[in-house]
């Protein structure tokens, strides 16, 4: 090829139509998914404060919203639950009459159609808000395995669709699939937070799902953002336990690695932009410093330009509402 002036990249550039045809990623409602907030109640629509256009739910309210996401075409929804009480033990996160097993019901009931994912965790559910339980001040890992597999069989009883582990805990997947198939449900699958980093970015999820932790951090289990050869072996992990879906997350600080998993593994890949990135870009547009929708468009094309197929944003319903 000869260069400039022969070439000029700016020849497809001039028009909205040139630029329309030559435009190499796309956002589909198909590949997003909308995170909610489930809490015990009726008519509640409570908003959260660090993340504005974010509501906790109560079953009835959450139904109005799965009936828009359905609507809207989107991928689906993933349910986070604010339970009654918390415990050492986090039970409600694994009781057939809890906060998110009464939501897949209500859901799959008013909207069969929509796909309902499980965020299966324990820090909602825990009084000392830790992804697991403990054993002399740590997260018990192997402990927390059983409960978690409990939590995604007592979802699946509810009529989930997909489970999404979020706890970080070594041989979840494994441990996860084990329960599933010997619940009955080999035919389940699982979307794993594989390379999930301990991030200041879900500093707003905690106050919308109550679950910080009351003493320490999460680095015991979260990956540190330094290392990406070990979030390969993570994602490498997963898949051999028998992920189906694999996730990195946070998406922004990560773009790398969403392009290196896509890359290694080729398997399908998603990517949370998770609240503190929408809670940047909100309150930037309060205050007038960047325009809102513009932000939102750039930030979730680059994360599908790295490579995401599907990505979980809040953003959801209101970049469908704009395709
Ligand atoms: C629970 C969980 C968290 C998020 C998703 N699942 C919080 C955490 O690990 O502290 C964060 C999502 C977000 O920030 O939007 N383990």
């Amino acid at each position: 090829m000869s260069d400039f002036p022969t070439v000029r990249l700016r020849r497809l550039r001039r028009t909205a139509a040139l630029r329309r045809l030559v435009q190499e990623t796309h956002l589909v409602p198909s590949q997003l998914v909308w995170p909610l907030f489930v809490t015990h109640g009726e008519a509640v629509r409570r908003p959260v404060t660090a993340m504005p256009g974010v509501h906790q739910l109560s079953p009835d309210e959450l139904v109005k919203d799965a009936v828009r996401a359905a609507a809207l075409g989107l991928g689906g929804v993933i349910l986070f639950g604010i339970p009654a009480a918390k415990d050492a033990t986090g039970s409600e996160a694994y009781d057939e009459q809890g906060i998110v097993q009464q939501a897949i019901r209500a859901v799959k009931r008013a909207v069969p159609q929509l796909l309902v994912i499980g965020d299966v965790c324990l820090c909602e559910y825990t009084d000392h808000g830790h992804c697991g339980v403990l054993r002399d001040g740590d997260v018990d890992n192997d402990a927390s395995v059983s409960l978690l597999g409990k939590v995604a069989v007592t979802q699946a009883r509810a009529g989930v669709d997909l489970v999404a582990p979020s706890d970080m805990m070594d041989g979840r997947v494994a441990g996860i699939r084990k329960a599933l198939d010997a619940g009955g449900f080999a035919h389940l699958p699982i979307m794993s937070y594989a390379a999930k980093f301990a991030s200041a970015f879900y500093g707003p999820f905690r106050e919308a799902a109550g679950s910080t932790p009351q003493f320490g951090d999460r680095q015991t289990y979260q990956m540190q953002p330094a290392n990406g050869d070990e979030a390969m072996r993570e994602i490498r992990l997963d898949l051999a336990e028998g992920a189906d879906i694999v996730m990195v997350k946070p998406a922004l600080p990560c773009l790398d690695l969403i392009r290196r998993a896509k890359e290694e593994f080729g398997s399908p890949l998603a990517a949370y932009q998770v609240s503190g990135e929408y809670a940047m870009i909100k309150a930037a547009a309060e205050r007038g410093m960047l325009d809102e929708p513009r932000a939102m468009w750039e930030s979730l094309t680059a994360i599908r330009r790295a490579g995401a197929d599907i990505i979980l944003t809040y953003f959801a319903p209101a970049v469908a509402e704009q395709l």
